[in-house]
C-alpha cells in the first residue's frame, strides 16, 4: 500500500494540519528544520538508524547514523556560533557533495542562520553576485574551491568567515578558518536556535530573465511540504533506501535531499561523483536503492546508453522512480518501463514553490508526457496572460496557484518589486505554459519568458550576455536557449565582435572558456555565432526571443508586439 492510498480521497480531505500533527508540531515552541530532520529520531530511539550512505568518486564510502548527524550538525552549529555568526545571517555552502555539505546544512539552520547553497561549479563572478546580493557573513568550502573565493574577498566586506573544512597540511589565509569535524571535540548538546514557522531559513538563488539572479527566501515552515510531499508523492517508508541524484546547491537537493527524507526518517544514499551510466547502476545495485528520484536530462542519457546495459546489473530493489527539472518526454517513461519495469514518475514545481506542486501519484495511472495533477492541498489552475482568469479546458495558459502553501517562498532577497509582479489575481504566476486535459492532467508546454532550461538547471540570458560582454572581443551579444537532444536546451550565444577581432575558432574557443571559468560549465555557450549586429526594437532592446524562434524553426510573427518586451 501506498502512503498516499487515494489521490481523490486524500485531496478531498486534506489540511497541512495533518503533516502539522504527525510532525508533532507544537503551537507554540521550537520548528527549527534541523531538529525535526535529526535530533527528533534521536529522541524517539531511533538514533541508531543510519541516515546517510555516502560514497565518493574513487569509491571510497562512509556511513552516518541519525546520532552521528545530530552530533556533527551540532559541531558545525556550535562552530558558526562560536566565530560569532548570528542567527538571521547567510551562511554560504560552497563545496561537493561532501558530507560536511549535509552536516553544514544542517548545523547552520540549527543555530538560526540562513543558509546559502551554492553549486561548487559556480565560477567568481556567478559567486560574488550572490555573495555580494546576501551580504553573506561565512562560507563554508574546501581546498579546491578556496581559490575562487580568495579572488574576490576584498569586494566582499560582508564576508567575515570562511571555514575550510578539509584544511588539513593547508595554508590558511586572511579570514579563513579550518575545521574538522572529525577531529572537533564532539558536541554532545545543541540547543536548536528557538524559531517561528515565518523565521527565514534557506536562500536558494535562481535565475529570471532580466537582472541578476534572484535569491528565493524560504522559511522554516516549508518543512511542513517537504516533509508530506516527500511522503505521498516519494513514497519513502521505513526501510526505504533512498537516492535523489540532486547537488543541494539547486533547490531538488535540498527540499528532496535533505529535509524531505530526513523528516520522514529515512535512509538516503549520496554520490559525489559526476554521471555515468554504469557507474549511477553500480551504486545502485550495491546500495540496494529502492526509490529513485532525479531528472530528465540523466534519464535520457541513461537511455542513450541502451536497455543492455541496465540488464547488467541487478536493479530489482527499485520500486518507485520519479523525476523534476525540466519537460519529461513520452518516451523517457516508455524506455524507463521496458527498462526498470517501472514508469519514472514526473513531478513539476520551482525553487519559489519549495515543494512539488504537480506530480504523478503512486497508484495514479501516468500518462506518458504529463506532468500528473496537483498535490492535494495545492489550489492550482491555468490562467490567461492577459487578466489572469482560469482558462478554458484544454486551452494553453500560465501554470498559477493560490497563494499560502506552507514552503513557499517569503521573498526574493532584496527585491521586493519582481516578487510582487509575480502575483495576480489572487494567483502566483509561475511563468510557465502549459494547459489542463479532461482528466486533469497538467501537460507542459514551454516556459514564459527567456530563461535556459539546459539539463533541468535554469540559466539566466542576462546574468550570460553580461560576462560576454566583459571578453575583450566582443562588442553586444544576445544568449539564448537552442534545442538538444539530451539537455533540451544549451546556451547558444550571439555574438558581435569589437573592429579588430577575427570571427573564427580561436575566438570562439576564447570566449567558451571566458564564460565557463567566469559562470559555470552549465552557462557555457555550445555554439557561438558571430553576427556583424544584432536584431533590436525601436527603442534598442536586443530581440533575444527572435533570434530563439529562429533556432526553434517557430514563426517569428509580428515583431512590432515584441516591442516591449
Ligand atoms: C523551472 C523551475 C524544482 C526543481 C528543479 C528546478 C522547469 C521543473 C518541470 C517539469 C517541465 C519543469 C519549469 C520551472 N520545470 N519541473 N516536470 N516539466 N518543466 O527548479 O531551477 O527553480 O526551475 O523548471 O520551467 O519553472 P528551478
Amino acid at each position: 500500500m501506498s502512503n498516499i492510498g487515494s489521490y481523490e480521497e486524500r485531496r478531498k480531505s486534506f489540511d497541512w494540519k495533518e503533516a502539522e500533527r504527525e510532525l508533532g508540531y507544537p503551537e507554540n515552541g521550537n520548528h527549527n528544520i534541523a531538529w525535526y530532520c535529526v535530533d527528533r529520531h534521536c529522541e524517539k530511539g531511533r538514533g541508531g538508524k543510519t541516515a546517510l550512505i555516502w560514497e565518493g568518486h574513487a569509491g571510497e564510502e562512509k556511513r552516518f547514523t541519525f546520532d552521528d548527524l545530530r552530533l556533527h550538525t551540532n559541531a558545525f552549529a556550535a562552530r558558526f556560533r562560536e566565530l560569532g555568526v548570528e542567527p538571521g545571517e547567510r551562511i554560504c555552502l560552497f563545496m561537493d557533495k561532501i558530507p560536511e555539505l549535509y552536516f553544514s546544512f544542517l548545523g547552520g539552520l540549527k543555530m538560526g542562520g540562513i543558509v546559502q547553497p551554492l553549486f561548487s561549479a559556480f565560477g567568481e563572478d556567478s559567486l560574488i553576485t550572490r555573495l555580494e546580493d546576501a551580504e553573506t557573513r561565512a562560507i563554508v568550502t574546501t581546498k579546491k574551491h578556496v581559490r575562487k573565493v580568495r579572488r574576490i574577498l576584498d569586494r566582499l566586506p560582508h564576508l567575515q568567515h570562511i571555514l575550510v573544512v578539509d584544511a588539513d597540511g593547508f595554508a590558511l589565509k586572511d579570514r579563513e578558518t579550518a575545521f574538522d569535524y572529525e577531529k572537533a571535540p564532539p558536541v554532545e548538546t545543541f540547543p536548536a536556535h528557538a524559531v517561528t514557522p515565518e523565521s527565514p531559513s534557506v536562500l536558494h538563488y535562481t535565475s529570471g530573465t532580466t537582472g541578476k539572479p534572484k535569491g528565493a527566501l524560504h522559511v522554516h515552515g516549508s518543512l511542513v511540504s517537504q516533509y508530506i510531499t516527500t511522503k505521498w508523492v516519494l513514497d519513502l517508508q521505513d526501510d526505504d533506501i533512498y537516492w535523489c541524484t540532486a547537488d543541494p546547491g539547486w533547490v531538488t537537493g535540498t527540499s528532496y535531499g535533505i529535509i524531505g527524507p530526513w523528516s520522514n526518517g529515512c535512509t538516503q544514499l549520496v554520490l559525489d561523483s559526476g554521471f555515468g551510466s554504469a557507474r549511477w547502476y553500480e551504486f545502485m545495485q550495491k546500495h540496494r536503492a529502492t526509490v529513485w528520484y532525479s531528472a530528465p536530462t540523466a534519464i535520457r542519457l541513461l537511455m542513450r546508453d541502451g536497455t543492455e546495459l541496465v540488464q547488467k546489473h541487478d536493479l530489482s530493489s527499485l520500486r518507485h522512480l520519479a523525476s523534476v527539472g525540466e519537460p519529461l518526454n513520452a518516451e523517457a517513461v516508455v524506455w524507463s518501463k521496458e527498462a526498470f519495469g517501472k514508469e519514472f514518475h514526473d513531478t513539476y514545481w520551482q525553487t519559489e514553490t519549495g515543494c512539488m506542486v504537480l506530480c504523478n501519484y503512486p497508484g495514479l495511472p501516468v500518462k506518458p508526457g504529463s506532468m500528473g495533477k496537483p498535490f492535494p492541498g495545492i489550489e492550482a489552475g491555468v490562467v490567461d496572460p492577459k487578466n489572469h482568469e482560469p482558462v478554458k479546458q484544454g486551452t494553453v495558459g500560465l501554470i498559477a496557484l493560490r497563494p499560502g502553501w506552507p514552503s513557499m517562498f517569503r521573498a526574493y532577497w532584496n527585491n521586493e518589486k519582481t516578487y510582487n509582479e509575480k502575483f495576480q489575481n489572487g494567483w502566483y504566476i509561475c511563468g510557465d505554459r502549459a494547459s489542463i486535459d479532461e482528466d486533469g492532467y497538467y501537460w507542459f508546454v514551454g516556459r514564459d519568458d527567456d530563461v535556459i532550461n539546459t539539463g533541468g538547471h535554469l540559466v539566466g540570458p542576462f546574468e550570460i550576455e553580461s560576462a560576454l560582454i566583459e571578453h575583450e572581443a566582443v562588442a553586444e551579444s544576445a544568449a539564448v536557449g537552442k534545442p538538444d537532444k539530451v539537455n533540451m536546451e544549451v546556451v547558444k550565444a550571439f555574438v558581435a565582435l569589437k573592429p579588430g577581432f577575427e570571427p573564427n575558432d580561436d575566438t570562439e574557443l576564447s570566449i567558451m572558456n571566458f564564460i565557463r571559468k567566469k559562470l559555470s560549465p552549465l552557462a557555457m555557450p555550445q555554439e557561438i555565432e558571430f553576427v556583424p549586429s544584432l536584431p533590436k526594437t525601436r527603442s534598442g532592446k536586443i530581440l533575444r526571443r527572435m533570434l530563439r524562434a529562429k533556432e526553434w524553426g517557430e514563426e517569428i510573427g509580428d515583431t512590432s508586439t515584441l516591442e516591449d518586451d
